[in-house]
């Protein structure tokens, strides 16, 4: 059976102690679920050491939240695939809808990311999702294969496997936004689904949703088909919360599998 994905991306919140406080709750709180959940977190770059030397064995898995794709260089401010080498992180989270719409990071952009991650080692989360002006327009499932076609061109198949998607529609992220209909979820998963086959016809590259996830839609987010798990916000930022909302899903996607 394929573990149930689950993870979150803690934004700009939670310093180095706060972060820490929060691994060293969840890690214990999940501790007989290893293995049949990937349970993953992303904290801020100050709280990755901090957060690495927390987590034990990998029962956690680590992220960053962006990274340069040049190993060094004239990039102030940027953090480097050989700086985050040096922490033990599994996962880089590559185009989040901040770094796209509030950093107007690009495609191409994303996609040297992507290829840089996967060079040194990383599994890179790639994140993907309409507006809500391009959902008006009809044209979601254009943007999500541009989106995918141009973020993940160049991956070569043999690194293909160390690919996870996440589809965050952007009208759906953060206190302002809707949360998506499952139905919504269930067809825009199955056209990622499509791309993805035709991009990497031997592999299933994982596909996660994330948007306004919570105990209320959760259940019916996670019976869809082509929802490998859950990236999860706000409703996961407090180590209590985000246990129960793992041991809501699992036993449906346990079902879903068998
Ligand atoms: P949210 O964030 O669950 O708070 O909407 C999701 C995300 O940005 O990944």
């Amino acid at each position: 059976m394929k573990p149930l994905l689950m993870g979150t991306n803690l934004k700009m919140y939670k310093t180095a102690a706060q972060t820490q406080d929060y691994l060293a709750a969840l890690q214990t709180l999940t501790q007989d679920l290893r293995s049949d959940v990937t349970l993953f977190v992303i904290p801020s770059y100050p709280a990755l050491e901090r957060a690495s030397n927390t987590v034990k064995d990998k029962a956690i898995l680590l992220g960053a939240q962006n990274m340069h794709p040049e190993e060094q260089g004239q990039f102030t401010g940027e953090v480097s695939p050989l700086m985050l080498q040096e922490l033990n992180l599994d996962i880089v989270e590559i185009g989040h809808s901040e770094r796209r719409h509030v950093f107007h990071e690009t495609d191409e952009q994303e996609n040297r990311k992507v290829l840089s991650a996967l060079d040194h080692g990383f599994t890179a989360l790639l994140c993907v999702g309409e507006t809500a002006e391009q959902k008006a327009s009809g044209i979601s499932d254009e943007v999500l294969a541009m989106q995918l076609k141009i973020g993940l061109s160049g991956v070569k198949p043999e690194q293909a496997d160390h690919i996870w998607v996440a589809y965050e529609p952007v009208w759906a992220i953060g206190v302002n936004g809707v949360p998506a209909s499952a139905d919504y979820v269930r067809e825009r998963h199955a056209s990622i689904r499509r791309v993805l086959t035709q991009l990497f016809p031997a592999l299933e590259i994982p596909v996660l949703y994330g948007g306004s996830v919570n105990p209320q839609n959760a259940e019916e987010l996670i019976v869809q088909p082509n929802v490998d798990g859950l990236f999860t916000g706000r409703a996961a930022w407090e180590a209590e919360k985000f246990n129960a909302l793992i041991r809501q899903v699992l036993p449906l996607w346990q079902r879903k599998q068998s």
